[in-house]
C-alpha cells in the first residue's frame, strides 16, 4: 500500500491490477481507513488518467453484487447529480419518470461536503427506510416503479466506504473520483439508460461552465467503455436549486411542488428537461420536447404527487407524522429572519455560501458515520433577478438551537449580492449523449 501511495503521490499511473487490488483490500479492510485517506489525497493533486478511472470504476462495481433487471423491465431509467445546493432534483424526478410508466431504481447517496445527498434527505421522514433488500427493491420496482435506496445488500460496498471517506478529508471534488463514484454506483442497479447532471458553479464541484463540460465528455467518454448508455447534461449551480436547502426542508418544498402542482418552478423546470433528455436518448419519444411534455403532464394531474407518496409510503415513511415534525420545526431550531440591508436588485446568491452555512449548522458531517441534523436549513425567498427594497426579507434560516443568531444572520446575508442588475437566467446548458 505505501509503494502505491508513493508511487501515486510522485504522478505515475496506478495500473488496473494494482486498483484492483486496492479496492479490494479497502472492502476488506485489509487497507486501513488512514492509509486510503492518503490515497485519496495523493489522487486528488495527482489525478486520474481516464484509463485508472475506468479501472476504478470496474473496481468498485466489482466490490458488490450487480443486478440485471428482467427484459420486461426495459428500458430502465435512472439519474444522478454530481451535487449541489438545494438538489431535490431526485425526490420529483423518479416519481415524475415512475408516473409515466418507466421503472427507475435509483441508488442515492449520503451528503458530501457541503452538498446534500438524497438519502440523508428522504431519512428525516420518520419510519423512511432507505436500506432495502434486492427482493423487496424488485418487488417495489415491480408495484410501484420507483425506489431510491442506499447501498443495501452488497451493492458496491467499497464505493460506500470510499464515500464516506472522500466526505470527511476533503478529496471530493477530485474528476476521476467522482466519475467512478457515480457510475460504479449506476452500473450495478441494471438501468439500461442513465443521464447525468452535471453542475457548475459555486455551489457544484465544478467552479465554471467549461470544467463541467469538461467533466462531462471524460464522464460520457468513459461511460462508453460500460454497457449502459449514459449522457451528461451540464446545469447551473451557482446559487441553490428552487427554494429550500437542508434535508427536511427540501422534502417539504419537493412535497408541496408535487401536490400543488407546480409545474413552472425551476425543480420542475430541471427535471422536466433532464427527464425529457432521457427519453429521448432512451428512444421513447422523438424528440426531448414530446418527452418533457409527458412528463410535465404527470406533475400537472398529480401523478407525481401521487407516486412521490407512494414511494415514500412502500419505503416505510409516514408523511403525516413528517408534516407534524415540520409544523414543530419552531421547536427544533432557531429560526432567524434575514432582510436585506439595501434595495436593488439580486445579482447573486452563492450556493457554497448557503451549502456551507447548512453543514456548519449540522446538516452534513464533519466525521465519518455522524448523524445529520435533519431540520436545520435555509429558505430562500429572494433568488438571482428578484427584485428588493431595503427591509424586504431575503430569507429565513432555520439554525441550530444554540446558534448565535447574529452569526446566522451575517453568514445568510453574505451569501446575497445586491447590485443593479441580475445576470441572464440560464438552468440547462451543453447536453452531451454517448
Ligand atoms: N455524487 C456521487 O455519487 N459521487 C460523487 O463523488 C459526487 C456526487
Amino acid at each position: 500500500m505505501l509503494e502505491l501511495i508513493e508511487k501515486k503521490q510522485r504522478g505515475e499511473e496506478l495500473t488496473a491490477e494494482e486498483i484492483a487490488r486496492l479496492i479490494a483490500g479497502y472492502g476488506t479492510g485489509a487497507v486501513p481507513d488512514y492509509q486510503m485517506a492518503a490515497l485519496l489525497m495523493a489522487i486528488y493533486f495527482q489525478g486520474l488518467s481516464e484509463d485508472e478511472t475506468t479501472s476504478l470504476t470496474s473496481a468498485l462495481l466489482e466490490s458488490g453484487d450487480r443486478w440485471e433487471l428482467p427484459a420486461k423491465f426495459h428500458p430502465v431509467l435512472d439519474k444522478h447529480s454530481t451535487g449541489g445546493v438545494g438538489d431535490k432534483t431526485s425526490l420529483l424526478m423518479v416519481p415524475m419518470l415512475a408516473a409515466a410508466g418507466y421503472k427507475v431504481p435509483k441508488m442515492s447517496g449520503r451528503g458530501l461536503a457541503h452538498t446534500g445527498g438524497t438519502i440523508d434527505k428522504l431519512e428525516s421522514i420518520p419510519g423512511f427506510r432507505a436500506e432495502l433488500s434486492r427482493n423487496d427493491a424488485l418487488r417495489q420496482l415491480d408495484d410501484i416503479g420507483c425506489v431510491i435506496m442506499s447501498q443495501s445488500e452488497g451493492l458496491v460496498p467499497a464505493e460506500k466506504k470510499l464515500y464516506a471517506l472522500r466526505d470527511v478529508t476533503g478529496t471530493v471534488s477530485q474528476p476521476g473520483l467522482i466519475i467512478s463514484s457515480i457510475l460504479s454506483k449506476k452500473l450495478a442497479s441494471g438501468a439500461t439508460h442513465i443521464i447525468i447532471d452535471v453542475k457548475y458553479g459555486s455551489g457544484a464541484f465544478f467552479p465554471s461552465q467549461a470544467d463541467a463540460e469538461s467533466f462531462a465528455r471524460t464522464l460520457v467518454a468513459i461511460s462508453r467503455n460500460f454497457k449502459p448508455e449514459v449522457a451528461a447534461a451540464v446545469t447551473d449551480m451557482s446559487q441553490p436549486l428552487g427554494s429550500a436547502v437542508g434535508n427536511a426542508l427540501e422534502v417539504a418544498e419537493v412535497l408541496r411542488i408535487a401536490e400543488q402542482r407546480d409545474v413552472e418552478c425551476e425543480v420542475s423546470a430541471l427535471c422536466i428537461g433532464l427527464g425529457g433528455a432521457l427519453l429521448k436518448m432512451a428512444g421513447e419519444v422523438e424528440d426531448a420536447e414530446q418527452g418533457e411534455d409527458i412528463l410535465a403532464q404527470t406533475i400537472a394531474d398529480g401523478r407525481a404527487a401521487e407516486k412521490l407518496r407512494a414511494l415514500v409510503g412502500a419505503q416505510g415513511g409516514d408523511l403525516d407524522a413528517f408534516r407534524r415534525e415540520m409544523g414543530d420545526l419552531g421547536r427544533k431550531t432557531c429560526k432567524v429572519a434575514i432582510t436585506a440591508r439595501s434595495g436593488g436588485v439580486i445579482s447573486g446568491l452563492d450556493a457554497l455560501a448557503i451549502g456551507q452555512f447548512c453543514h456548519r449548522q449540522g446538516a452534513g458531517r464533519s466525521r465519518k458515520g455522524e448523524a445529520v441534523n435533519p431540520w436545520v436549513g435555509v429558505v430562500l425567498h429572494k433568488k438571482t433577478g428578484d427584485a428588493v427594497a431595503p427591509g424586504d426579507l431575503l430569507a429565513e434560516a432555520y439554525a441550530r438551537l444554540d446558534c448565535d443568531q447574529r452569526s446566522v444572520e451575517e453568514a445568510v446575508r453574505s451569501a446575497y449580492i445586491i447590485g443593479e442588475e441580475a445576470p441572464a437566467p440560464r438552468l440547462i446548458g451543453t447536453i452531451l449523449t454517448g
